[in-house]
């Protein structure tokens, strides 16, 4: 079955499909400059929390592989440097800032161990491979634990993109939707076209289309009419981060969707890997929100569709814990408390199994 590649390490550079492109052309750029790449995050070539993740850990291999550093101090300070232009690209997804920090424990540790510029430069490229890797290992357990609760026939509704273009792995839940429809499961999903980027419509659309897998688009304020409908047997989203108490940021949208999963008896499930978890953050009321230019808002892939007026664009909103019928992690299912539950899962060993060739 298709599965899109938003990202890949090539010996030329970083190459990335632009997402603000699809669905009508399929064009990729190839990245030297890890600045270009902190620039690509922030206007949206690559988006979706594990996806950014994988992108930063790339841009920083990248800025480490092409500096002119000639001693480990100087690489150090240019490293610090790196990592800083990366992480003021987007303020949301925990997973940016996760990777980030695997990637400056890993300098810390060949730094420690070798001087030997080429051998850091080389460690630093294997590492943000290996983050890639782990992503699809992870998006794959993340489907297996999550399919299990969808229906074997019937309506799933999900919300933005979290999909292969927004983890370069198979996608959380879009993952679990593809692992369901594998195991023969009869779904049909069901499409909100999430505006103002509109990545249903635009990316999940496509990405299922061309998957095979069958879906109706709906615009955003038809929610709440199909889930009244008695036809819808899932909801699943993806997660931006994930406070210690199990409240869930995610796509603008997602909360309206929960509050009427709620009201209409649709169980409303969050697929997520576990580098989501923000357990540093007690509840959702500390999730930094992105406010993106309200131009996305008033216009439309650059027609302007409203009045020259005031207009707010919060990119993400949070849906509290207690509308979330459980969370899908490659670690297992994790359910009410959240607080008990996510603890115990972050604290378990990793095991998922990981390629070892990129
Ligand atoms: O603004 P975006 O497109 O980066 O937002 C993406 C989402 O909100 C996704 O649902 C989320 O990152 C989960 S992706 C597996």
């Amino acid at each position: 079955m298709y599965v899109a590649q938003p990202i890949k390490w090539t010996e030329h550079g970083v190459v990335m499909l632009d997402q603000r492109r699809l669905p009508a052309e399929e064009v990729s750029y190839t990245y030297t400059d890890y600045r270009e790449i902190a620039k690509a995050i922030r206007e949206m070539v690559i988006r979706g929390a594990p996806a950014i993740g994988v992108a930063a850990a790339m841009g920083a291999a990248l800025g480490v592989l092409h500096s002119q550093a000639i001693s480990v101090e100087a690489l150090r300070a240019e490293f610090t440097e790196i990592c800083e232009t990366l992480a003021k690209t987007r303020p949301t997804a925990v997973d940016l800032f996760w990777a980030l920090e695997r990637m400056k424990r890993r300098f810390a540790e060949l730094t420690s161990k070798s001087s030997d510029l080429g051998t850091i430069r080389q460690g630093m490229v294997d590492e943000a491979k290996q983050i890639h890797l782990e992503k699809k290992a992870t998006d794959q357990a993340i489907g297996s634990f999550g399919a299990e609760f969808m229906p074997s026939e019937g309506q799933v509704m999900t919300q933005c993109n979290a999909g292969a273009l927004a983890t370069a792995g198979i996608g959380t839940a879009l993952g679990v939707i593809r692992v369901a429809f594998e195991q023969g499961r009869k779904i049909h999903v069901l499409v909100p076209e999430t505006r103002p980027y509109l990545q249903g419509a635009r990316l999940t659309a496509w990405e299922l289309h061309k998957g095979g897998i069958p879906l109706t688009l709906i615009t955003d304020n038809m929610a709440g009419h199909f889930l009244k409908s008695g036809k819808v047997g899932a909801i699943v989203t993806g997660a931006d981060r994930i406070a210690a108490n199990g409240d869930t940021a995610n796509k603008i949208g997602t909360y309206q969707i929960a509050v009427l999963a709620k009201e209409n008896n649709v169980p409303f499930y969050v697929a997520a890997p576990v580098s989501t978890f923000d357990l540093s953050i007690a509840d959702g009321e500390h999730i930094p929100i992105e406010e993106r230019s309200a131009d996305e808002v008033t216009h439309l892939q650059g027609v302007r569709i409203a009045p020259d007026v005031h207009a707010a664009h919060p990119a993400f909103d949070v849906t509290p814990a207690r509308y979330i019928a459980a969370i899908f992690t490659e670690r297992g299912v994790a359910r009410a408390p959240y607080i008990d539950s996510l603890r115990a899962l972050a604290a378990s060993r990793d095991t998922v199994a990981t390629a070892r060739s990129y």
